[in-house]
């Protein structure tokens, strides 16, 4: 029962991952923009996991060489399945594609639907990394939030997964969030570090109009905080870890030496991934398309024998690969190689893009050191304005 998953390091990974989107969530958080449906049906969970093993298949048949070394069950919140509907769609992955041996295989959860039962089951499925939602550990934060677990739920819940052995898993918090003072935030942090995660993702609350929060905030009931105190908040955070040996290796990731998510390094290094379940995105032979956000047009079509909805969302070639990667490899905190870049795409960055690049290595956000370009910590926290040169 003990999970000591076995650690490939950065530079092993050369399999695809394989990312299943379950659209289901308790309740809808207040600030969340991402495709779930609120509330539990059980027949809608059961069809919608008969209509994945039927796409699990189609895809099998369609690319039987694709070796897998992750699957990632993201959602929404993949932990509202039973340890029976988990069983059979990992199994599913195995009898239709390679499972590299020592894959990683993680699944998001809500502290809400977590108990020992659930974790025997994720255990025997095969699953080897849970990453947590947690967003706070105040229950006044989360409640503005609008999440459905207090902060003594997580700390059970966490309890619970040391009970059971785990080392791998993660921990996702929020901060930026109205109200929240930098103490507060590093009240957080410190908590976090205590429930001993060997990875935490820390994200800025972004907020979409139409949400809940989204709508207080357009309409002057939430104040957001301004630039400088995110940013003081970011750093706080990024000179914190550091002290505790965490590593931060990517723009919103910090982990223990060698304990890296595996399923998002293969986003950043812009390497192919297979997105399955309504709302996923794939991205093979230079596409990147998506099964359409329609969990009803997703489960009847796929349940019915017809071709599920799906769209086109970029077709790359040559130049626009070269962009891709460029903006997905900056999130690296490693930065990107550009000996080995110019290699693979003909591509010599510093000279084709010395505007930019002087620009902002004036400006103290990009650096060349020892033949890569990276972002600096404060360019870290800015990169969205940097990463938008490079694609104009
Ligand atoms: C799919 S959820 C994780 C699992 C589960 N659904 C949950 O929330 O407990 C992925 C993570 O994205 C982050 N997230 C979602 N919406 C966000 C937003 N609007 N701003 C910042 N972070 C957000 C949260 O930290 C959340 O835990
Ligand atoms: S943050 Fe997680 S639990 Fe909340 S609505 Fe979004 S996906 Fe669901």
């Amino acid at each position: 029962m003990a999970i000591k998953n076995a650690k490939l390091k950065i530079k092993d990974c050369n399999g695809m991952g394989m990312y299943i989107h379950i659209p289901f969530c308790i309740k809808k958080c207040r600030y969340c923009d991402f495709y779930s449906l609120p509330g539990k049906n059980e027949s809608d969970l059961d069809n919608y996991v008969r209509a994945l093993l039927k796409e699990i298949r189609i895809r099998g048949e369609q690319m039987p060489a694709v070796q897998l070394e992750s699957i990632y069950l993201g959602g929404g919140t993949p932990s509202m399945l039973d340890g029976r509907q988990l069983g059979s769609i990992i199994r599913a992955c195995g009898d239709n594609f390679t499972i590299i041996p020592g894959a990683e295989i993680s699944m998001e959860a809500n502290p809400a639907t977590l108990d020992k039962a659930k974790l025997a089951a994720m255990e025997a499925a095969g699953i080897n990394r849970l990453s947590l939602g947690v967003q706070s550990f105040f229950d006044d934060e989360l409640a503005l939030m609008g999440r459905v677990h207090d902060a003594a739920a997580v700390r059970e819940t966490v309890e619970l997964i040391h009970s059971r052995g785990w080392e791998n898993f993660n921990l996702d918090l929020i901060y930026g969030l109205p109200g929240q003072s930098l103490k507060r935030w590093w009240q957080n942090l410190k908590q976090a570090l205590d429930c001993k995660p060997c990875h935490l993702s820390l994200y800025l609350l972004q907020l979409e109009e139409h949400t809940p929060m989204g709508k207080d905030a357009a309409q002057g009931r939430l104040q957001m905080l301004d630039e400088d105190e995110e940013w003081r908040m970011y750093n706080l955070a990024m000179e914190y870890l550091a002290e505790r040996g965490f590593v931060h290796y990517e723009i919103s990731n910090f982990c223990r030496p060698g304990w890296e998510c595996r399923h998002n390094l293969v986003y950043w290094q812009g390497r192919e991934y297979l997105g399955l379940g309504a709302g996923a995105v794939s991205f093979v032979a230079g596409s990147r398309y998506m099964n359409q956000p329609d969990f009803k047009g997703y489960t009847g079509a796929l349940i019915s024998g017809e071709q599920w909805p799906i769209k086109e969302l970029e077709r790359m070639e040559g130049r626009e690969l070269m962009i891709d990667a460029l903006i997905l490899g900056l999130r690296l905190c490693e930065g990107i190689d550009l000996a080995h870049f110019q290699q693979r795409f003909g591509v010599d960055i510093s000279s084709e893009y010395k505007g930019i690049i002087v620009q902002y290595m004036n400006r103290g956000l990009l650096n060349i050191e020892n033949g890569r370009l990276s972002f600096t910590k404060a360019g870290y926290f800015l990169s969205n304005q940097v990463l938008s040169q490079f694609m104009d």
